[in-house]
């Protein structure tokens, strides 16, 4: 009989064994947790397709943040409910828009954890597209130049208002470049741009548009966000965001992707964050409603994965859930 010289199984064969030699950790500091600000007082509205997620009016969103900061996580990702929406997406920009007034409150109560600011227009649009619409007799246009100069203007008053990061997340031409242009000019040139620089087109997006009342009114978004075919496009976009100032990348969604996270990983050397969209939650969350998937081990193995992509920090709703285990 001949036995085997290398046995793999040596090193599995208890936790303290596997953990010394695991080579993808998850720590909460690597984990950043989106929340949804809504007007009002004592507001915390569960997402129906998104269990254990909520719209959260400002003095809940208080409390929030206090268990992210006591959980260690890595920031929070915000985003807005204005109470009005309309074609300029007013509500994204103005000095005591919804993510503006949360940032000040935020800032005062929850010292030392990190605030990014989410920059875009479609929570803020009364038609939900990220960007300027023109419509014709047919047909709409979303007007690239127009929506940049909202989005730049968006991400200077957000940092006005005490954001420590801007992520853009509308896809528009040229964002990056003149988000950093405006940012100098008002003298936040120390506030860092998190791009979302390889953001597809997907239909895990579908919570969200729930969470954050944003889906499109007609159309749908396949004309800025990129099409889920394409890598070699996805480096373009990540070497161009670079090239125009961005401090940080995002891809997204992370498991659908992971191949573009592990491709931006080898070649970029900047951080590199995935996120974790909402019908990643949503579809993991039902499963475990149905009792078909074990919760606690699902949740880690999708973010392992994701790590193990590439990924330096993961935007999750699985944040506080995480870090509780971890
Ligand atoms: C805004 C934005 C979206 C998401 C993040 N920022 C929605 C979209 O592009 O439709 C999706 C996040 C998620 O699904 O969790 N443009």
């Amino acid at each position: 009989m001949e036995y085997p010289v290398t046995r793999m199984r040596r090193l599995r064969q208890s936790e303290a064994m596997r953990s010394l030699v695991r080579e993808t950790r998850l720590e909460p500091s690597a984990l950043i947790q989106p929340l949804f600000i809504c007007p009002g007082e004592n507001v915390r509205r569960e997402i129906g397709s998104m269990p254990g997620v909520f719209n959260l009016s400002i003095d809940e969103a208080l409390k929030e943040a206090e268990s992210a900061k006591k959980l260690g996580l890595g920031g929070l990702l915000l985003f807005g409910l204005p109470a009005e929406k309309d074609e300029q997406a007013s509500g994204a920009w103005a000095e005591d828009g919804i993510v503006q007034q949360s940032l000040r409150e935020l800032k005062k109560a929850a010292k030392g954890l990190l605030l990014i600011a989410d920059v875009c227009l479609c929570e803020y649009t009364s038609h939900g597209h990220c960007g300027v619409v023109k419509k014709t007799r047919d047909s709409y246009e979303i007007e690239n130049d127009k929506s940049v100069s909202l989005i730049s203007k968006t991400a200077v008053s957000l940092a006005a208002a005490g954001a420590d990061i801007v992520a853009p997340s509308d896809m528009m031409d040229g964002r990056v470049a003149a988000i950093r242009d405006e940012l100098d000019e008002e003298g936040y040139e120390n506030t860092p741009i998190m791009s979302y620089a390889a953001k597809f087109a997907s239909a895990f997006y579908g919570p969200f548009r729930e969470a954050a009342d944003s889906a499109p009114q007609f159309g749908d978004r396949r004309s800025y966000q990129m099409d889920g075919a394409n890598l070699r496009e996805a480096m373009r976009e990540i070497e161009m965001d670079i090239s125009e100032g961005a401090d940080m990348v995002l891809m997204k969604p992370a498991m659908p992707y992971l191949d573009v996270v592990r491709a931006a990983r080898e070649r970029f050397d900047v951080p590199i964050g995935a996120y974790q969209v909402s019908g990643e939650y949503s579809m993991m969350q039902a499963a475990f409603a149905k009792g078909w998937l074990e919760p606690e081990r699902a949740m880690l193995e999708s973010l392992v994965s994701i790590r193990r992509a590439g990924a330096g920090f993961i935007v999750t709703y699985f944040a506080q859930q995480a870090a509780r285990v971890l």
